[in-house]
């Protein structure tokens, strides 16, 4: 029976171009993930967009001295057309500045309201003493007061990962200017995050298959819960919906209440988009669909405890009760699937200190596929991990060309040159089916990697069946075969043909761009690994019009092995991947100011 599955992707900032840090974290593993998914015959939701919000949009526009609606236009297309050419599949990567999603997020805050889930409360603020400005938490540093690590920000600790407010730093200092902030009363709406305990805490005990790390993190977040403020003094922002509130320019909605949310309005948008506005429910509404949420470690918070607690108010499902709005009863997360950090030649990735290598420009000079590989096979899906140019050169000769590469073109070279089309097999030897039997039991274990998102130890075995084939190939030697035996010399053709086929597929969810040629040079019919679009749209309740990732992702190809049509004609391949330079290193390190 084919599944539905969302797939949530981690919502970028529009604050600036994407590093390739970024991409691994969210970006190559949730498209493994869906490309898998609709090989496997599923119903896959793909949908993310840029994070249009609060004070990193805010900084980042004083500092380029624009607007912020300027700013985050500038980087939501470079984001979305940089996400295009690395081959990321969304079904719909939007923007959370659509008029859409701002009443996706008013009917989300209303009803979590009206269930008695959003509380009122006058809290301290900070303000800036020599400037009035209110002053944003993450730009206030001080001691953090549970672990007393000295470079806390006023939202979280990075030291020991708890949520902060500012005002329970210790000796807190204004990081833009140094001086003492003043805190003062002023109102906001809390998430009673209290309330909402139990129904988390039942909820995270039935997540029993998350990576360890990210269940037992989540699980200790709900020691010490308290309610958390969802509304800022802050003029940029979803209003909040209420009188007396809606019209003051000054009070908005927390970034991060209506970043999550964009996982649900982007369902809804592309479900409007395809005409059929309920569309969207198959994936949130029914209690058999699953959504798996890929990000960065620095998000687990959000969404394995504030998102949650937003869907378990708005069903209401916590010890206020309440009753679902027009969206119906929500599901929740099936699995949030984090990833940990990449660093950048031993430093953190700093755009400032030009540590930093950004997605448009590693595209401009290498290969999506190289990228998608060495961030698939050497990123940070379990532990931090750190990008160097000498790896990623080694990985790209040593394994996509040396081994793949290589594979395909002497396949397919050795049967062009020789015989100019698919040979049929004669008698299969041991040796031959073993090889078979390989590469077709590959689907059922690389399969159950992708399942539980282990992209590394799936690519891992999808290499090794390449291997496997290279082996084959060399032991079983075919061109010494051409004049004495070429009935068996084309049997041996066959079976490297089929092998190649399999691995095709195999590696399309990782290679999606080069697997798409092979495909085509096996004469195999139609879509293999299609491509997203980036299309300007209209924004469907009468705001700006903007850019959208999306694509028709049909395929003419399923995740099993697929049999090679005999008397298809072969050509000679050009080669699928570029072999690198050892200077590139230099070049690199240079680039990125010594060192
Ligand atoms: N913009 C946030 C970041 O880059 C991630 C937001 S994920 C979301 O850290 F889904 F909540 F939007
Ligand atoms: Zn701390």
């Amino acid at each position: 029976m084919s599944r539905h599955i969302l797939t949530a992707v981690a919502w970028p900032y529009a604050n600036g171009p994407r590093h390739i840090g970024h991409v691994a974290g969210f970006g190559v593993p949730s498209d493994v993930f869906s490309r898998y998914h609709r090989l496997a015959g599923n119903n896959v939701l793909m949908v993310s967009g840029t994070d249009e919000h609060g004070t990193p949009i805010l900084v980042q526009a004083d500092q380029e001295g624009v607007e912020p609606r300027v700013l985050a236009d500038r980087y939501n297309r470079v984001i979305a057309e940089d996400l295009q050419r690395l081959g990321l599949s969304y079904d719909l990567f939007t923007r959370t500045t659509t008029r859409n999603h701002y009443a996706v997020v008013q009917e989300m805050f209303k009803t979590l309201y009206n269930n008695g889930y959003m509380i009122e409360q006058t809290t301290k603020g900070a303000i800036s003493p020599s400037t009035g400005r209110t002053l944003p938490d993450r730009y206030i540093e001080g001691e953090c007061p549970i672990c007393h690590y000295d470079g806390a920000r006023g939202d979280q600790c990075d030291n020991c990962g708890n949520q902060l407010d500012a005002e329970q730093l210790i000796n807190p200092k204004s990081r833009i200017n140094g001086e003492t902030p003043l805190f003062v009363e002023t109102d906001h709406f809390f998430l009673d995050l209290p309330a909402l305990a139990d129904a988390l805490g039942s909820w995270l005990q039935t997540r029993t298959d998350w990576r360890p790390n990210v269940l037992k993190f989540s699980m200790n977040l709900l020691d010490d819960l308290k309610p958390r403020a969802m509304s800022r003094d802050i003029d940029w922002g979803v209003p909040i919906p209420l009188p007396g509130w809606e019209d003051n320019p000054n009070k908005r909605l927390y970034v991060w209440f209506d970043a999550v949310i964009g996982y649900l309005s982007a369902s809804v948008e592309w479900a409007r988009r395809t005409g059929d506005d309920d569309a969207w429910r198959a994936w949130w509404t029914d209690p058999t669909a699953e959504s798996y949420y890929f990000m960065g470690k620095d998000n687990v918070t959000f969404h394995s405890q504030i998102w949650p607690a937003e869907l378990l108010g708005y069903d209401g499902k916590g010890a206020k009760g309440g009753r679902p709005g027009i969206f119906g009863e929500l599901q929740l997360p099936t699995e949030v699937v984090s990833s940990e950090f990449l660093t950048m030649e031993g430093r953190k990735f700093s755009s400032s200190r030009s540590v930093v290598i950004y997605v448009r420009d590693f595209l401009d000079r290498y290969s999506a596929d190289s990228l998608r590989y060495y961030l698939t096979a050497a990123g940070p899906e379990s532990n931090d991990t750190d990008f160097t140019w000498s790896e990623f050169v080694r990985r790209n000769n040593d394994e996509l060309v040396a081994a793949w590469g290589n594979l395909v073109n002497r396949t397919l070279s050795f049967t062009a040159k020789n015989l100019g089309s698919i040979p049929a097999a004669r008698d299969l030897t041991d040796i031959d089916r073993q090889l078979l039997d390989t590469t077709k039991g590959a689907f059922a274990s690389v399969g159950a990697d992708l399942e539980r998102s282990r992209m590394r130890a799936a690519l891992t075995e999808s290499m090794r069946v390449v291997t496997e084939t290279n082996k084959y190939l060399s032991e079983q030697a075919p061109w010494k075969l051409r004049e004495s035996e070429p009935d068996r010399m084309a049997t041996i053709l066959h079976v490297a043909l089929q092998a190649v086929s399999d691995c095709t597929t195999l590696l399309s969810p990782f290679l999606p761009h080069s697997s798409q040629q092979v495909h085509e040079l096996l004469g195999r019919d139609g879509v293999l690994a299609p491509q997203p679009a980036l299309r300007e749209v209209d924004d469907l309740d009468g705001g700006p019009a903007y850019p959208i990732l999306t694509g028709d992702y049909g395929l003419d190809a399923r995740w099993e092995s697929t049999e090679v049509k005999v008397g298809t004609p072969v050509a000679a391949p050009t080669p699928l991947f570029a072999k690198l330079d050892s200077s590139i290193v230099d070049e690199e390190l240079e680039r990125m100011g010594g060192e």
